[in-house]
């Protein structure tokens, strides 16, 4: 078979692993690919959101399978472009991946499905949002959302009237999000201990994945800006036996079923970004996709060929198949530029990572990478993310730290507290 993989980040390097340790599998192209990626396979100059160019490359080169890693190009169609020109492709319609897209929409569904998820407004105007914040209607803190997709930074959280003024001068005044903010949600704050919840939907099931955590926030302990992620285990040390039956029933089932009724059936990766609260498990978004790093941290423990499973998503006979993941457990630290989430410099040369591969059991997934001729240079925010799996978490741990401390480029960031397992 031939696979086309679309993006550019460690979630795709570590799909693309993944994918090339199939039988199956005899040609892998990636779009655009990373540093590493094309190590194992081949990277094709093309943009993630150039639907027109994915979809020739595909047919010309008679691309068995597509599947699509970031949000964007599934929200804007890319999935029911492919499929109008009868190409195989692993991902949600535009219609589905709404989930993600817009918030209004996940709150509102959530709401008349009954999914639990935090209390909210949603506004389509500055007046409305400013008398919200005069009659104080949510309690301080509570959370300022755009609607749209915005690269994870969409979320603010608001400790007093004067921040929830600047939150909406920025967002629905000077629109520093586009369009997304055009319409903002306002949120109740809800406490508790995140976690990431994945399965794969084959449009009325959901098939649940081993559970994992990210790390979202940029340094130890919690503390500093939101980011895409700078790391991830799996599994989440909070969820048991009885919590996967309870979000399964009360999150999973209902969305995938409620989906279905609008018309909107949902087939690829479904994931829940979850708060474990004193009342129980909430929503705090959906993703339409893979997790990044979750899924680096995944891929290390999946057992069944990836390949097997997309093909069953899409021909609709997952439910024949039986999963299986390893039982050890799996961590990723992410190793960042300086200054990500905010402006960082690239082009810097990274060394160490033959030295640091030769650990058993390690795995390096480039997110941000450039190879020219044998050297590998930074080129993103978010760079390596340095995996691991063993027979237990602080094996995991002591693996990957033991893995970084062979790797270098000049400012280069990481938590040291990953996996790290804290009284909360
Ligand atoms: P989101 O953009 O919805 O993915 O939110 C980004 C991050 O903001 C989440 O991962 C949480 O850490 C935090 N967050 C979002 N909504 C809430 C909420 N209602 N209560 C507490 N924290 C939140
Ligand atoms: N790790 C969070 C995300 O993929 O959105």
């Amino acid at each position: 078979m031939k696979i086309l993989v679309v993006g550019s980040g460690g979630r795709e390097h570590s799909i693309v692993w993944k994918v090339s340790q199939s039988p199956h599998v005899k040609e892998i192209y990636v779009a655009p690919g990373n540093g590493g990626t094309s190590d194992i396979a081949e990277n094709i100059d093309i943009s993630v959101n150039d639907v027109v160019g994915l979809k020739q490359f595909a047919k010309d080169k008679g691309i068995d399978y597509t599947i699509v890693g970031p949000e964007v190009p599934l929200v804007s169609g890319l999935v029911d472009e492919f499929e109008k020109e009868g190409l195989k492709i692993f991902g949600p319609s535009s219609r589905a991946a709404i989930i993600e897209g817009s918030k209004a929409f996940s709150k509102k569904f959530m709401s008349k499905y009954e999914i639990p998820t935090a209390d909210y407004v949603i506004v389509n105007n500055p007046s409305a949002a400013t008398d919200i914040i005069k009659k104080e209607r949510f309690k301080y803190p509570y959370v300022i959302k755009a609607d749209g997709l915005a690269a994870g930074k969409g979320s603010i959280i608001i400790k007093n009237k004067k921040e929830a003024k600047t939150a909406i001068e920025r967002l629905m005044v000077k629109k520093e999000f586009g369009v997304a903010g055009e319409t903002v949600i306002f949120e109740e704050f809800i406490e508790g201990v995140e976690t990431s919840f994945m399965v794969f939907a084959d449009g009325k099931r959901g098939f649940p994945m081993v559970t994992s955590k990210d790390f979202k926030r940029l340094e130890n302990n919690d503390e500093g800006p939101n980011t895409g992620g700078m790391g991830a285990i799996s599994p989440s040390p909070y969820m048991d036996y009885d919590s996967i039956k309870d979000v399964y029933e009360r999150i999973i089932m209902p969305t995938i079923y409620g989906m279905s009724l609008e018309s909107r059936l949902f087939k690829g990766v479904l994931y829940a970004g979850l708060m474990l609260t004193q009342d129980g498990p909430k929503v705090l978004e959906y993703n339409c996709r893979f997790g990044d790093p979750e899924t680096q941290a995944m891929m290390m423990r999946l057992n069944t060929d990836l390949i097997e499973i997309v093909d069953g998503v899409v021909n609709n006979t997952l439910k024949d198949m039986n999963i299986e993941w390893s039982l050890e457990p799996s961590g990723c630290v992410v190793l960042a530029s300086g200054g990500y989430p905010e402006k960082y410099e690239k082009g810097k040369e990274i060394v160490g990572l033959k030295r640091a591969k030769m650990i058993k059991g390690v795995q390096i997934f480039h997110a941000g990478t450039k190879k020219e001729g044998n050297k590998v240079y930074t080129n993103g925010g978010r760079v390596l993310n340095v995996c691991a799996s063993a027979t237990s978490l602080k094996k995991v741990m002591e693996k990957v730290y033991n893995a970084i401390s062979f790797i270098s480029f000049e400012n280069m960031v990481f938590r040291t507290d990953i996996g790290v397992e804290k009284e909360k």
